[in-house]
């Protein structure tokens, strides 16, 4: 059993692998600023494993706090989430996205090197293939970045990559994220998306909590079968049994690999809405408006790497995403006849 500090695992994705990595007998220390997250997910958290996860609030940035904190703890690995994750924000912004992703990650690398942690696990995103020539998509296509975010993404994957080819670090996985949703089936964790939500799925369950009137189906004229975006969503218990089949893949071996982590799915924003209300007997009002700037068409993961490597592969559908997402929603939203 393993000792391991997740940085941002307050946040949405670290607080289900906080809870998997528990269940499956390791110890978990969260470090977090809370700047994009709530101040109620350790009480959740601790309601949901049973347990009491210790937590340092810092900066990534703050190397001496952060050095200090990792002496505190055996940790034997790192899996690193805390970012800056908003694709408009970081073209209004591009110095805060270089200095919270890449400076925050290079200062983290250096406090993890000073007390000889050598074993990192990287948030990456399906964002750095841009867009794609073909799907599904293989690790090894061309990697055309087409936003500040994404490129810092690329950068830290390249940083994390030169470290494990130097020796500096031993164990290096970056996963590539295609789209996660859901919610833990408990519903006492998931996604709380600040303001108007971007993400399709989020805007979704708002629409069938009645947040909003409906969902703006954003083009439909595209060259995917039924004309809507196509994409390869991913549920977020799926993605957390990853981190932790990644990080005891680190573990038992000095190894570096770059992964795609999605379903090998791609599924039309009209397939989803049509899923979502099937699953959970909700009516999804939506017009068609025109297309999103900067959307691709259609892109979704070629996920056997991450099954050859580390065994791990994708066991919940859209119907289970849909679910989980809404019972998460609802109950939030103090909505009973779910
Ligand atoms: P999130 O915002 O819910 O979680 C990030 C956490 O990091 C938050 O708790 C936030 O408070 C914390 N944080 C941010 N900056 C920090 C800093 N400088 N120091 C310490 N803590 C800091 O985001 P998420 O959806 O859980 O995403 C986690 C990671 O996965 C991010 O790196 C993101 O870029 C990546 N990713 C997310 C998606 C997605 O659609 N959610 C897709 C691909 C990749
Ligand atoms: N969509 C709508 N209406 C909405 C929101 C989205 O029709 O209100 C459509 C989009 O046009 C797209 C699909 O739903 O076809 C998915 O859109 P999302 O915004 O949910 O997700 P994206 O694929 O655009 O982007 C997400 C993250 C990015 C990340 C990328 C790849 O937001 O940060 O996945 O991992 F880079």
């Amino acid at each position: 059993m393993a000792c391991v500090l997740l940085t941002g695992g307050n946040g949405y994705i670290g607080s289900h692998t906080t809870a998997v990595l528990s269940e499956r007998g390791h110890d978990v220390i969260i470090l977090d600023n809370f700047s994009n997250s709530g101040r109620d997910v350790p009480d959740r958290l601790r309601r949901l494993t049973g347990k009491t996860f210790p937590i340092i609030e810092a900066d990534i940035r703050d190397t001496a706090t952060v050095t200090a904190a990792l002496a505190e703890f055996p940790i034997d690995a790192v899996i690193h989430f805390a970012a800056l994750k908003a694709v408009g924000e970081s073209e209004a912004d591009p110095l805060l996205y270089y200095d919270m992703n890449i400076v925050g990650t290079i200062r983290l690398l250096e406090a993890m090197q000073a007390r000889n942690i050598r074993r990192i696990v990287f948030s990456s995103s399906a964002t750095v293939y841009g867009q794609p020539d073909f799907s599904p998509i293989p690790e090894d296509a061309p990697t055309r970045v087409q936003n500040i975010y994404g490129r810092t993404k690329l950068v830290m994957e390249n940083l994390i990559t030169d470290l494990a080819r130097t020796g500096k670090l031993l164990g290096a996985a970056n996963l590539r994220y295609f789209n996660p949703v859901g919610a833990h089936p408990s519903a006492m964790i998931g996604e709380t998306p600040a303001g108007v939500p971007n993400n399709l799925m989020p805007y979704v369950c708002q629409v069938a909590s009645g947040i909003r009137p409906f969902l703006q189906v954003f083009g439909s004229d595209y060259d995917t079968p039924d004309g809507t975006g196509v994409r390869d969503y991913i549920h977020v218990m799926d993605l957390a049994q990853a981190h932790a089949a990644a990080v005891e893949h680190l573990l038992a071996n000095d190894t570096a690999f770059t992964v795609n982590l999605g379903t090998g799915i791609g599924i039309s924003v009209l397939d989803l809405v049509h899923a979502f209300e099937h699953a959970n007997k909700r009516k999804i009002e939506y017009k068609i408006v025109p297309r999103r700037p900067g959307d691709v068409a259609s892109y979704f993961a070629n996920p056997e790497a991450a099954e050859k490597l580390l065994g791990w592969k994708a066991r919940l559908g859209i119907e289970e995403m849909c679910r989980d997402a809404w019972v998460w929603e609802a109950k939030r939203g103090g909505i009973n006849d779910v």
